[in-house]
């Protein structure tokens, strides 16, 4: 526990310096993001991660944005209802400012060559390794069965994520850790085993936020399909009556204690997260006039928060084929680089005899044959 609590302050520490060179060179980096479409997004991804995206974005770093459809696939069936989850995220993130004239959104099932990618990255990991993933470890645990194939390599699909637009920085939350590791040793194993001369993958850094991690309003991590965070997409009214009927605890007066007090203290976390104070404050601010009066505040900050993205989201939530356009055009641009990273793959790993897509090379008499008789 203090070992996994050092390296994420080593992070925490690395991540700070980041975050000053990107103000000075914000040329220099490419982010790559995604989320699992498992649900509407809400206030802890709003807070955690969108709203630093569109900062990076608007300072002019280039923002991938990937919907991880297969991602998906770890722990629930594809469904019926992706299609509707996947619009869902996609207005999520143009009503959270991501604008798609400078950011490319898109999806794994569109990009084969980045999923292909997978393949040669899967030689470069042992079984040992997959298996020792604390966060796939814990995923595991909460779906109470063995960890299926998917479940144990889709870390290694993630490197493939990163890797295959080069990126170099990826923010996320701490318990994206373990797979940025995995992603790091993947670039480097092959660069040393295939990359002679120049590197072809540069080994990325996460960028994690000051709010990494807020607990849901049950206390629960917060997440998507388990309800507890207030979703981007929800009313006024919806909001209020989710705080409302959160738990909290007997005692009248507010203070900040997160161990004795974790309810309380995860509303005054939310609320310090929302309002940009601090908790302890907040707590001596409210004292007596007790869990009413912390309820009232916080669901008035969320909403002022939200207002105007809600208001943006309203604008295009049922426009579909205006969202399937944003997803067209970025999965052509994911597409393209993914196709050239694919091909120098092949092309360091020997490959290269006969699998060009764009070959111009007059075809055999054998292929010729073949085609005729299809
Ligand atoms: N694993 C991430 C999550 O559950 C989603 C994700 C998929 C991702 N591919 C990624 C995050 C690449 C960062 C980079 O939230």
């Amino acid at each position: 526990m203090s070992d996994r609590t050092a390296s994420q302050l080593a992070a925490l520490e690395r991540s700070a310096a980041l975050h000053d060179q990107v103000l000075a060179d914000p040329r220099r980096f490419r982010v790559l993001t995604g989320d699992r479409p498992t649900g509407p997004l809400h206030i802890g991804h709003y807070l955690g991660t969108l709203a630093n995206r569109v900062r990076l974005q608007n300072l002019g770093v280039e923002v991938m944005v990937l919907v991880a459809d297969y991602q998906v696939m770890t722990d629930q069936r594809a469904g019926h209802r992706l299609a509707a989850t996947v619009r869902g995220v996609v207005a999520d993130y143009l009503a959270a400012g991501i604008d798609p004239d400078r950011a490319t959104i898109f999806t794994h099932s569109a990009v084969p060559s980045l999923n292909e990618l997978v393949l040669p990255f899967l030689s470069l990991v042992s079984d040992a390794e997959l298996h020792r993933n604390p966060t796939v470890k814990a995923e595991t645990e909460a779906t109470g069965h063995p960890p299926t194939g998917l479940m144990l390599t889709y870390p290694v699909h993630q490197a493939a994520d990163i890797l295959f637009c080069h990126a170099n920085l990826v923010p996320v939350g701490l318990d994206q850790l373990p797979h940025l590791e995995t992603t790091r040793l993947i670039a480097r194993r092959f660069n040393e085993r295939y990359s002679t001369q120049e590197e072809l993958f540069p080994e990325p850094d996460a960028l994690l936020t000051e709010t990494p991690m807020l607990a849901g309003l049950d206390g629960l991590k917060m997440s998507k399909t388990r309800g507890n965070g207030i979703a981007l997409r929800a009313t006024e009214d919806e909001t209020a009556a989710m705080i409302r009927r959160a738990p909290t605890d007997s005692e009248r007066r507010i203070t900040y204690d997160p161990l004795a007090r974790p309810a309380v203290a995860n509303f005054l976390d939310l609320l310090a997260a929302t309002t940009g104070a601090d908790p302890h404050r907040l707590a001596d601010e409210i004292g007596n006039d007790g869990a009413g009066r912390l309820k009232t505040m916080l669901t008035e900050a969320v909403n002022e928060l939200l207002r105007p993205l809600r208001q943006r989201r309203a604008g295009l939530a049922d426009d579909h084929s205006y969202l399937e356009s944003v997803l067209d055009i970025g999965n052509d641009r994911a597409r393209q680089i993914a196709d050239h990273t694919l091909m120098t793959v092949h092309d360091r790993l020997g490959m290269t005899y006969a699998n060009r897509r764009d070959s111009r090379r007059p075809r055999s008499a054998a292929t010729k044959a073949l085609s005729v008789t299809a």
